[in-house]
C-alpha cells in the first residue's frame, strides 16, 4: 500500500504534485493547521505529516499519530514541533535548511534599509497627502558597521550582501572559524565587542537556551548610542520590553522586526513606536522560497517513506 501523507499547512501545490508523482497518497488539508481537534482525530491514518509553521505538533498529537514515521517542515525552524516527543516515538523530524535562506537574508537587508530611511512612515505620510519632506532624515549604510549575530546559512548571505553595500561587517558566531571569516571578508568578534561597535545589528541565530534573550536588558544597555536593530530570525532573542524603553529614550535609533516573542503577534511593546518597522514573519515569504521549500520537503519525505533514506 502507498504511504499516506497529510499536508496540514499552506504549502505550494508543487509539494502535492511531487508526492503524487512519487506514488504517495497525499491529502492536502491546509486548513487543519488551525484545527487541532480535527487534526488529532485523523492523524492516526498517516505515515507522514508535511507542515509549515501553523501546525503545532505537540506531544499529544504525536501520541495519537500511531502510524507516523516522518514530520517534514517546509522551512528552517522546527520550533513548532515537540522534537523530544517525536524522537521518543521514533518519528523523524526533517526541515529544509537551504530553501528560504536567500529570501530571509534579503528580507533582513530590506528591513535594515527600511529602518535606515524610515520608508514605512514616509510612505504612510505621503499616501496621506502630507508631503513631509523635512521630517524623514535617514542615515547612510555605506561605511557603517553591521554586527551580524550568527554567520550560518542566512547570516553569511547577509554578510555578503552588506559587503556589497560597502558596510564594514563584524560577526559574532562561536561556530565561525577564523579561516571562514577571512574568506568571507568579515571580522570575527566576541559578542561584547559587537554590541559596543555596531551601528546596525542583525540577528541570524535559532532560538535555543544559549541564544534566548541574547539582546537582554543588560546587553541592550551596552549598545552604541543610535544603533538600529533588525530581527528576522526568531522572537525571544530580544527583550522587547527593554528594547522599547531604549527606543523611547533614544539610545536605540530604530528597530525592524519580522518575528516576535509571541506569534501571531497582535500586541507587542514595539508596536506603534516611531521608527520601528514591523512585518508579520515574512522572512520566507517569496514565491521562489516557497517553491523551494515545498519541493525539498516533498522530495525528502518521499525518499524517506519509499526507501528509508
Ligand atoms: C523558517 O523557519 O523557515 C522561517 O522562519 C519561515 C517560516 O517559519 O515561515
Amino acid at each position: 500500500m502507498a504511504p499516506k501523507v497529510l499536508v496540514s499547512d499552506k504549502l505550494s501545490e508543487t509539494a502535492v504534485q511531487i508526492f503524487r508523482d512519487r506514488g504517495i497518497d497525499v491529502d492536502f488539508r491546509p486548513d487543519l493547521g488551525k484545527d487541532k481537534e480535527k487534526l488529532a482525530e485523523i492523524i492516526g491514518d498517516y505515515d507522514g505529516l508535511a507542515i509549515r509553521s501553523a501546525t503545532k505538533v505537540t506531544a499529544n498529537l504525536i501520541e495519537k499519530a500511531k502510524n507516523l514515521k516522518v514530520i517534514g517542515r517546509a522551512g528552517i525552524g522546527v520550533d513548532n514541533v515537540d522534537r523530544e516527543a517525536a524522537s521518543k516515538a521514533g518519528v523523524i523530524v526533517m526541515n529544509t535548511p537551504f530553501g528560504n535562506m536567500i529570501t530571509t537574508a534579503e528580507h533582513a537587508i530590506s528591513m535594515m534599509m527600511a529602518v535606515a530611511r524610515q520608508i514605512p512612515e514616509a510612505n504612510a505620510s505621503t499616501h496621506a497627502g502630507k508631503w513631509e519632506k523635512s521630517r524623514f532624515m535617514g542615515v547612510e549604510l555605506t561605511s557603517k558597521t553591521l554586527g551580524v549575530v550568527g554567520a550560518g546559512n542566512i547570516g553569511s548571505i547577509v554578510c555578503d550582501r552588506a559587503k556589497g553595500l560597502k558596510m564594514k561587517v563584524i560577526a559574532y558566531d562561536p561556530f565561525l572559524s577564523q579561516e571562514k571569516a577571512d574568506k568571507m571578508g568579515v571580522e570575527k568578534v566576541d559578542l561584547d565587542d559587537l554590541l559596543v561597535r555596531a551601528d546596525f545589528i542583525t540577528l541570524h541565530v535559532p532560538l535555543t537556551d544559549q541564544t534566548r534573550n541574547i539582546l537582554s536588558r543588560e546587553n541592550i544597555a551596552k549598545l552604541k548610542k543610535g544603533v538600529r536593530i533588525v530581527n528576522c530570525a526568531r522572537g525571544g532573542l530580544v527583550d522587547e520590553e527593554a528594547l522599547a524603553e531604549a527606543l523611547k529614550s533614544g539610545h536605540v535609533a530604530g528597530a525592524a522586526f519580522d518575528v516576535f516573542a509571541v506569534e501571531p503577534a497582535t500586541a507587542s511593546p514595539l508596536f506603534n513606536l516611531p521608527n520601528v518597522v514591523v512585518t508579520p514573519h515574512l522572512g520566507a515569504a517569496t514565491t521562489e522560497a516557497q517553491e523551494n521549500v515545498a519541493l525539498q520537503v516533498a522530495e525528502q519525505m518521499s525518499d524517506y517513506l519509499l526507501t528509508g533514506a
